[in-house]
């Protein structure tokens, strides 16, 4: 089946898989791509959450975890993801989850034990990238991403993930 010009390849109504051959740009791009159409029409929050979740874990090579902590209460709780059972309540300002939470800042870990108070869910996890969600200039939550290599993630993994956030915010963001 030919791939439609901008879209990631669709066998099935939710049956993504990217064509970019491994240039983080161009993955970014058909995640995106991927996200919006997976998330379109569809207001409830945790079920965007989970498709996006699957997404990320198809996409990217080499994680041992991705997924979502939401803002409840002035706490993360842990939301849909893919990989091991994870810690469920994190405070914000603590580990990596919590400060990407407070400073509303992409927190890009390139070795997780050097990260002062980093909250180990995984004894795999070499490096982390989080991103805080922002919508309406409220804290929705976090996206954390976990590999088993070290400095797995760079400049281009926080610029595409920061991009998948941005713009589908408003449909990870409660109604
Ligand atoms: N490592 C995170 C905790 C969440 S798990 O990685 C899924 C942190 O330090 O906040």
């Amino acid at each position: 089946m030919a791939k439609p010009a901008g879209a990631p390849y669709m066998s099935g109504m939710f049956d993504f898989a990217a064509q970019s051959d491994g240039d983080p740009a161009l993955v970014y791009d058909d995640l995106v791509t991927a996200a919006r159409a997976v998330t379109d029409g569809e207001p409830d929050a945790i079920a965007n959450m989970a498709n996006v979740a699957a997404l990320l874990w198809q996409f990217l090579p080499e994680l041992n975890w991705a997924g979502f902590y939401r803002h409840i209460d002035g706490e993360l709780v842990l939301g849909p993801f893919q990989g091991k059972a994870a810690c469920i309540r994190i405070p914000l300002g603590k580990g990596v989850c919590g400060t990407a939470a407070e400073t509303r800042k992409t927190q890009l870990v390139a070795d997780v034990h050097a990260f002062p108070g980093h909250i180990a869910c995984d004894a795999a996890s070499a490096s982390e990238i989080v991103i805080p969600i922002v919508h309406d200039g409220r804290l929705v939550g976090v996206l954390d991403l976990d590999s088993p290599l070290p400095a797995r993630f760079g400049p281009a993994d926080a610029t595409g993930l920061e991009a998948l956030v941005d713009e589908i915010a408003a449909r990870l963001a409660s109604a």
